[in-house]
């Protein structure tokens, strides 16, 4: 690629948290959302169904998801649908549950995200519980990875798709006292590098990384339990980054980790 081409794409990256989409951009569009019920996944959630996509709903608390089910149909948006599962105890069977789930009942999905994450205790390696560090590495990277291999056949078929992993700023440069929850981002990252380098010119499917930024959420509010939340973004204040690269407009974009702030 020409450094002009590149300039042309790294502008185009950056301006990502500027973007308009179109009130029809999901349009007829099947979407998965993990850590659907709160937060920014729900954020997420309702700003896809708003622009028109099937979304389904995916988490481990099913009255937050009926919740977002109910806003969704409140709304008169598509018909939404739930998939309660907890990632943390889940194995390679319920996985191939959800692929069979999704090829039956939709025949296709276009997109997804992957927003869940466990935060666990922020402390340094030297103390860190060894069974904590095992659920956060079984949610935030384990998971993952089963979720989108026996995905990758349907959302290949339904190319083109988008594959957005969740990532933050500890997964870019080791911070100390983040723990596994660092250690997991770092893995995303390297997830989604991998898979968008094995899709390249073999699928349209599309792999990427959103930083969120510091958002109002629960987790935040663990991680800095004095901080003001009110001087931080609402989830539903960064979602131009997430639509722009779920939508038509960011299919030449692979490989990536852009910001949502
Ligand atoms: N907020 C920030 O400032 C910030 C900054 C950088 C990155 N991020 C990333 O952004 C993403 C969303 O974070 P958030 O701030 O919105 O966090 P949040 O409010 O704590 O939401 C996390 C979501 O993940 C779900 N979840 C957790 N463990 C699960 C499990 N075992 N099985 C299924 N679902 C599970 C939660 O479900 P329940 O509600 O049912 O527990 C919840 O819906 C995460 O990947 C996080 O690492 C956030």
């Amino acid at each position: 690629m020409s450094e002009q081409h590149l300039n042309k794409k790294r502008e185009t990256i950056a301006s990502a948290i500027h973007y308009e989409a179109s009130y029809d951009l999901l349009k007829e569009k099947v979407i998965l959302v993990t850590g659907a019920g709160a937060g920014i996944g729900k954020a997420a959630a309702l700003s896809f169904a708003r622009h028109g996509a099937t979304v389904i709903l995916l988490g481990r608390t099913t009255e937050k998801l009926e919740a977002v089910y109910d806003a969704i149909e409140k709304n008169g948006w598509p018909q939404a649908a739930i998939f309660p599962i907890n990632l943390e105890s889940a194995v390679m069977h319920h996985y191939e549950a959800l692929a069979e789930t999704i090829e039956t009942e939709f025949g296709q999905l276009h997109g997804l995200l992957h927003n869940a994450a466990l935060l666990g205790k922020l402390g340094p390696l030297s103390q860190y519980d060894p069974d904590l560090w095992q659920r956060i590495m079984q949610v935030n990277v384990n998971a993952e990875f089963m979720m989108t291999q026996v995905l990758l056949p349907v959302l290949r078929e339904s190319s083109p798709a988008s594959i957005m992993f969740t990532t933050s700023n500890v997964g870019h440069k080791g911070r100390a006292h983040w723990g596994a929850y660092a250690v997991s981002k770092f893995a995303t990252e390297g997830l989604m590098q991998t898979l968008a380098d094995e899709e390249d010119g073999i699928s349209q499917v599309r792999i990427n990384c959103i930083n969120p930024g510091r958002v109002r959420t629960a987790m935040r509010a663990q991680a800095y339990p004095s901080e003001d939340p009110m001087t931080l973004k609402a989830p539903e204040d960064i979602m131009a980054a997430y639509l722009y690269l779920m939508g038509s407009d960011s299919l030449t974009i692979n490989g990536h980790t852009l910001d949502a702030q």
